[in-house]
């Protein structure tokens, strides 16, 4: 009885120690790099960007490797259902549609969407209202996509990525483009584009959009492990330096001379 009882104690040692060690993995990490400055590629092919630093960043405190692959945006979703993936990180927004088929981590950055359209059409087109029926680009399977479909839904044209939509736009192909305002206003600024502009219908302020890391549905270990990953790169200062980075600001707003002035403040001798 004494020794099937210790076989037992070990065998459940054994495996409790199996788990913690296999626990620490190599996550494959899906991610559509045409998406600056979240993901894009820098001369060399190799993808860069603020979800790159986050999911690296997580993966560290994780302890985990990751391998990230690069696929077209609409192939994200249907990777992780065949299990080719571990994860997405993406810019990927966290919709209704969307948990019906995945699983979402905490948000990680407050997005919203915007239009560009060409200066000289600012007195024509001031609203989402005001493009009804006009040809609108898009990056196809976005939340940007699904948006022109309403208002616009036998005049959409879908793109790759966001400088094929913006050339079509300049080329006269379409009226508008809707994407990702920060993407939209890195592109412009990027290409020094000054004859287009970009606005924000009162529609997008009001609804969230939230990015999130995207998994398997019922996954709970995962969904944990990079939820608190997450909470440790929010603690420590990390996710705010990242945001620095790639946006010129932390999470909370504040230019890198701002925050070197709190901190020489905080560190002054009070004053007597
Ligand atoms: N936030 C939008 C969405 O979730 C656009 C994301 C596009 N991301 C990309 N890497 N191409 O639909």
């Amino acid at each position: 009885m004494k020794k099937l009882l210790s076989a037992l104690v070990l065998g459940a040692g054994l495996c409790a120690a199996l788990s913690s060690t296999t626990f620490a993995q190599t996550l494959r990490v899906g991610t559509h790099p045409t998406f600056a400055p979240f993901e894009f590629v820098d001369s060399e092919g190799t993808p860069i960007g603020f979800d790159l630093d986050v999911i690296n960043a997580i993966a560290k405190v994780n302890g985990d490797e990751i391998q990230i692959e690069s696929m077209p945006f609409d192939g994200l979703i249907p990777s992780i259902l065949t299990g080719n993936l571990d994860l997405i990180i993406s810019g990927m927004t966290i919709t209704d549609e969307r948990k019906k088929r995945v699983d979402f981590s905490k948000g990680y950055y407050n997005s919203k969407l915007s239009i560009i359209i060409k200066k000289d059409k600012a007195q024509e087109y001031t609203s989402a209202e005001s493009l009804k029926g006009k040809t609108i680009c898009v990056q196809i399977g976005t939340t940007g996509h699904a948006f022109a479909d309403k208002i616009s839904p036998d005049n959409v044209k879908a793109l790759n990525n966001e400088p094929d939509a913006i050339l079509e736009l300049t080329n006269g192909g379409c009226e508008a483009v809707i994407n990702d305002r920060p993407v939209n206003l890195y592109y412009l600024q990027k290409a020094n584009l000054d004859t287009l502009i970009d606005f924000v219908d009162p529609q997008f302020e009001k609804q969230a959009d939230v990015y999130g890391i995207a998994m398997r549905k019922g996954n709970e270990e995962l969904l944990n492990k990079i939820n608190s990953g997450l909470d440790k790169i929010t603690a420590s200062g990390e996710l705010d330096a990242i945001h620095l980075k790639w946006f010129g600001q932390d999470t909370k707003g504040r230019t890198a001379e701002q925050i070197a002035a709190e901190k020489a403040q905080a560190e002054a001798p009070a004053a007597e």
